[in-house]
């Protein structure tokens, strides 16, 4: 009889100590920067959005290349970056937002300050084999070389989108990839933090 009381109470004392030791984590937060000017690539921005806020204490926030501010990519725990192909690459509006993190944002070697972010890319073209690939692996590439943690959902590589003349509006399959891409950044961004504030 005497064994009953004593199993609970021993279990809340481990939970409360261990409990004590670990910082909890209270929310995550994504940027997700995009540079688009037919609105397509602007639109998967938002699919994503709508993807990580499906992770409940998710602050996501949607910010063009050039507004980006240092404090802003720095404080962010991810980071989604989205470009149209422009010649087979990422858009020189989303190339020079990466430089300016070395000019403006001390964003050097050996420390590295976006390292162990959560990254990942998403890109919209006009045809359906001209550079999509190219894009978000030079996406990619960036955010390797700064140590970043890159994952992707949607495609192999990350979202995509076939834009064709560049009027029309973008198929459900391809904003539920956006959408797909934001969750799972969202929980790998949630799952990292809460690791690392154990003990
Ligand atoms: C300068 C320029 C270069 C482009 N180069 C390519 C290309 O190499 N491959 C491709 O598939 N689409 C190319 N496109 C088409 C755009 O990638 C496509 O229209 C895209 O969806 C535009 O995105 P937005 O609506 O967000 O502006 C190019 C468009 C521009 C303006």
């Amino acid at each position: 009889m005497r064994f009953f009381p004593i199993i609970p109470v021993a279990l809340c004392l481990q939970g409360g100590l261990a409990g004590a030791q670990e910082k909890s984590v209270d929310r995550v937060t994504i940027l997700v920067v995009y540079h688009s000017v037919k609105g397509h690539t602007a639109a998967l921005a938002k699919g994503v959005e709508q993807g990580a806020r499906r992770v409940a204490n998710t602050d996501v926030k949607l910010e063009t290349p050039s507004r980006v501010t240092c404090s802003q990519l720095l404080g962010a725990d991810a980071l989604v970056v989205g470009s149209p192909v422009y010649w087979a690459n990422m858009a020189g509006e989303i190339k020079t937002f990466f430089d300016r993190w070395t000019t403006e944002c001390k964003v050097l070697p050996p420390e590295f300050p976006m390292r162990d972010k959560v990254g990942a890319a998403f890109t919209t073209g006009g045809e359906v084999a001209s550079g999509k690939e190219l894009t978000l692996l030079s996406i990619l590439a960036a955010m390797l070389a700064n140590r970043m943690i890159v994952v992707s959902e949607g495609q192999a590589l990350g979202a995509t989108a076939t834009t064709g003349e560049g009027d029309q509006t973008l198929a459900d399959k391809d904003l539920d990839e956006a959408r797909r891409l934001g969750e799972r950044v969202a929980r790998v961004t949630w799952t990292l933090k809460q690791g690392r504030s154990r003990p």
